[in-house]
């Protein structure tokens, strides 16, 4: 399976896909980012796998910015796209173009919390879980089926931090899983649906181990 990876900043997700890509089905085509200088592009060159930036700061709107990222994606024919930690709302536009090949990790149990400071709500809203959840890109922003989910207690001293830090290794784990089981066509993507073992997926599936 033929692999990008789209990032914006730390890129532990990122690191953690390097780390597992010698022993999983995959082939990781290139890393871009929309800001230049983050460390995420350091790992992608320490590793030896290109790094692209595409800076969104130089471009006049939000479409000639997805405009030249889709030509510069579609150059690569990737099968699955992966958006980790890019911080970017894509334009209706751009989702279609690669619709059905591209997840991305969301540090929330969607639909709770789309967008920003999903563990200060979770704090706020005082739930009782917390987690991250990995999904299908469809038009609406965080919103496509989820795919995979991580669940996390969350402890009476938890402050927003402590929560993240639980939480990203999970993310890890099961960004290796979902990214493992799409490579083996055991989890398929078609437009705007998930299938396991060919049957649609009802339920967001739970990160094993
Ligand atoms: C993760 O928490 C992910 O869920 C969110 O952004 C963060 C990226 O972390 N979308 P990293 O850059 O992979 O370290």
């Amino acid at each position: 399976m033929r692999v990008v990876v789209l990032v914006s900043g730390r890129g532990s997700n990122l690191q953690a896909l390097l780390d597992a890509r010698e022993r999983l089905p995959i082939e990781l085509l290139e890393v871009i980012s929309n800001r230049p200088g983050v460390q995420a592009l350091h790992r992608a060159e320490q590793a030896g796998v290109p790094a692209t930036v595409l800076d969104h700061t130089g471009y006049s709107s939000r479409e000639a910015f997805d405009q030249a990222l889709g030509d510069h994606l579609e150059a690569l024919q990737p099968d699955l796209i992966v958006l980790a930690g890019f911080m970017r709302i894509l334009t209706p536009a751009f989702v279609r173009r690669f619709r059905g090949r591209m997840i991305n990790l969301h540090p929330s149990l969607l639909p709770k919390y789309p967008g920003l400071h999903t563990h200060q709500r979770a704090l706020d809203a005082g739930d009782r879980e917390a987690g991250a959840s990995i999904h299908l890109v469809t038009e609406e922003l965080d919103g496509g089926p989820v795919i995979m989910q991580a669940r996390v207690a969350v402890q009476p001293d938890d402050d927003a931090d402590r929560l993240a830090a639980r939480i990203l290794p999970l993310e890890h784990q099961m960004l290796l899983q979902v990214v493992e089981r799409m490579a083996r066509g055991e989890i398929q993507c078609r437009d705007d649906q998930v299938f396991l073992n060919g049957e649609r997926l009802e339920h967001p599936l739970a990160l094993a181990g």
